[in-house]
């Protein structure tokens, strides 16, 4: 892992130089079913290019001439600490890219310092997780309509040692994804919502042209009447940091403050959700300036370079979440794959603040970014 310019892999491919390589290493490794549902977006996929497009058009003003001999990375988040302002993003079902699913990845995120916000629908039991993690976890809550389905989880993650709950908001059904519509995907038999009983999940396994086991299950289990009371119900249940994940707009920003949660994730759900929504990036100086300081503003959606989480940072995020990288790096060679991908980002991100003149996180503000 030191000298990555020489080392080789097992199958004498060229180590991956950056995060992007390992994006066609794990496509010819993970079923294309599978591989479809990992990478596709909703309806015309517009929000998803959009939310890589948009990094592009954003440029930096770099200083010159500062001391950049000590860089600063690491940080602390709702109190978990980290050795960089980044956590691997909530995926369901880690076990379509490896068989030890979540363990892996989490065993993979804590060797680099890095939180793990581990997904409802995971395919290793929080237990199983948290019993394999080195490093901080949080959980991921989806609401269901049977409330003491959710409440169970919760109780179960703090007792786990959970260290904050990300409760989704953008996903009252989920959004239309016609490959996994055309692919009638669904979970195979031998990977399930490891946190729940079957009964519970079983359209989760629907495989039928025209129709989407995820979405279908969703449908059927989600609370679709769930309303801003909900801040106050999970705070009823558990006292863990609560960050709300999903937000677009200054309204629902400043609305989540002003009820107390400890953070907001701005994110369009990686252009799965309502495609032609505003991508992250656009949408974090609206959402920092309606929270005023009273939160902790994160983002995510389509980070791949440490210059695309110095971009985020300047616009006032306190910490971005990687999603699909971290799946191509599970596909890729498990653990060992996880944490390389991971220290290929903290290394670009280094690099990126020293080449700015910015050699600490509290060095980054919005002079970072040019405005025509
Ligand atoms: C997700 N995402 C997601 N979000 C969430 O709150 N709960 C979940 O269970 C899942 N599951 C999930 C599965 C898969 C396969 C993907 C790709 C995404 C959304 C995720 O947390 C995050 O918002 C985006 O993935 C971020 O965008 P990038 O980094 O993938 O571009
Ligand atoms: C997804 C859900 C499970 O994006 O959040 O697939």
């Amino acid at each position: 892992m030191s000298d990555s310019s020489t080392m080789q892999q097992d199958d004498e491919q060229p180590r991956p130089l950056r995060v992007q390589d390992y994006e066609e290493l794990a496509r010819v490794r993970m079923e294309p079913a599978a591989w479809d549902y990992l990478q596709g977006g909703s309806d015309d996929e517009v929000t998803l290019r959009a939310n890589r497009e948009v990094f592009s058009r954003l440029h930096l003003r770099p200083r010159v001439l500062v001391d950049v001999s000590r860089c600063e990375l690491s940080t602390q988040v709702a109190g978990t600490p980290m050795s960089m302002p980044l956590l691997v993003a909530p995926m369901a079902y880690h076990r379509l890219a490896d068989p030890e699913g979540e363990v892996a990845t989490a065993r993979g995120a804590g060797a680099v310092g890095v939180p793990m916000v581990v997904s409802t629908f995971s395919s290793r039991t929080l237990e199983d997780v948290a019993a394999a993690a080195q490093g901080p976890l949080w959980l991921q809550v989806y609401c269901f309509r049977r409330r003491e389905v959710t409440a169970t989880l919760l109780r179960r993650a703090e007792a786990a040692g959970y260290r904050a709950l990300v409760l989704t908001v953008d996903a009252p059904r989920l959004g239309r994804r016609e490959r996994d519509l055309r692919n009638g995907f669904g979970l195979p038999p031998h990977i399930q919502a490891a946190n729940f009983s079957e009964e519970l999940t079983a359209a989760l396994s629907t495989r039928e042209h025209g129709r989407s086991g995820i979405s279908l299950h969703a449908q059927e289990a989600f609370d679709t009447s769930m309303s801003w009371e909900v801040v106050e119900w999970v705070r009823s249940v558990s006292r863990l940091p609560l960050l709300l994940k999903g937000v677009l707009t200054a309204e629902d920003a400043a609305r989540a403050a002003s009820l107390g949660v400890d953070g907001i994730i701005v994110s369009n759900h990686g252009g799965r959700q309502l495609d032609g929504s505003v991508t992250s990036l656009d949408a974090l100086p609206e959402v920092v300036r309606a929270v005023q300081g009273r939160c902790e503003v994160l983002m995510d959606g389509g980070i791949r370079r440490g210059t695309d989480v110095l971009k985020a940072l300047a616009l006032g995020a306190r910490a971005v979440l990687v999603g699909r990288p971290v799946f191509w790096g599970l596909a890729t060679a498990g653990e060992q794959g996880v944490s390389h991908l991971l220290s290929l980002l903290r290394e670009e991100l280094a690099l990126a603040m020293a080449v700015a003149g910015r050699p600490t996180l509290g060095d980054i503000d919005s002079s970072l970014v040019f405005r025509p």
